[in-house]
């Protein structure tokens, strides 16, 4: 993972910033009960995402592991809310304290152990009837757009990337193991998130991911690929993520 810390002073004017920010809180907002109280936004990062769910009515309390992005976090949810430091395995939150728990780009960048304790820490502090709100199949969003970076990236992972952690089935699966049952989806577009053909292989040859692991000879050869596209400066369209829902039994 990423060290969060180094990231945050870069961090929203390289995913998309407000932009992006809207469109992902309005699929949370799309899933997320009218009269939702209190909201915790786990990995809630800089805050970017969390102070758009807020309202007159609902405090949203923000918990992250990086100190440099809880920084910018805490700021943006003052006043009725607040911003601590916290492990979504360990939440520093009372069992049933809150309605909703979100989880917007956490689940793909850790591992499936973590995956199934933070969604067993969000049934534990929801009360009962309250919704877990997570992104899925995050990365493939990347790649599943019909363009020519698509179809070579989404060819590579599937020869070359381990199973990804937050695939959709595989959540299903752990929520309902803890009595949250699947409740709807949403779509949201990851605006400033498309990427040049150029910047798929700098990235690939700076062993970002998955890439780490795979033969270097495999991987040349994906880039030159990747580098023998047209318009290699030109950005390919900004993906589509999917948020999902899930309540707790309860009523
Ligand atoms: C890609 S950022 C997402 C931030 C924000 N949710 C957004 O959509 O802009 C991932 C965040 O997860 C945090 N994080 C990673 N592992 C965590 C954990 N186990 N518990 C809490 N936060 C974690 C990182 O510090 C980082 O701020």
């Amino acid at each position: 993972m990423l060290d969060y810390d180094l990231e945050a002073a870069r961090y929203d004017q390289t995913r998309g910033g407000v932009e992006r920010a809207r469109a992902a809180a309005d699929a949370v907002l799309e899933l997320v009960p009218k009269d939702c109280a209190v909201l915790l936004d786990v990995a809630c990062g800089t805050g970017i995402v969390s102070e758009l769910l807020r309202t007159p009515d609902r405090t949203v309390i923000g918990v992250d592991m990086a100190a440099g992005m809880l920084a910018l976090a805490r700021p943006r949810l003052g006043g009725t809310g607040r911003a601590v430091r916290g492990d979504a395995t360990r939440l520093p939150l009372a069992s049933g304290a809150v309605d909703a728990v979100t989880f917007m780009w956490l689940l793909h960048l850790v591992d499936e152990a973590v995956v199934a304790a933070a969604v067993a820490e969000a049934a534990r502090v929801l009360r009962p009837g309250g919704v877990m709100v997570t992104t899925v199949d995050k990365d493939s969003a990347q790649f599943g757009m019909n363009t020519d970076v698509g179809a070579i990236m989404r060819a590579a992972r599937q020869e070359l990337a381990p199973p990804a952690s937050d695939q959709a089935e595989r959540v299903r699966e752990l929520a309902a193991a803890v009595g949250l049952e699947a409740a709807g989806t949403a779509r949201y577009v990851g605006h400033g998130q498309g990427q040049t053909p150029k910047a798929w292989a700098r990235r690939l040859r700076e062993q970002a991911g998955w890439a780490r692991r795979a033969d270097p000879a495999r991987i040349a050869e994906i880039c030159r690929a990747l580098e023998a596209l047209p318009e290699q400066d030109v950005r390919r369209p900004d993906p589509e993520y999917v948020v999902a829902s899930f309540r707790l039994d309860g009523h």
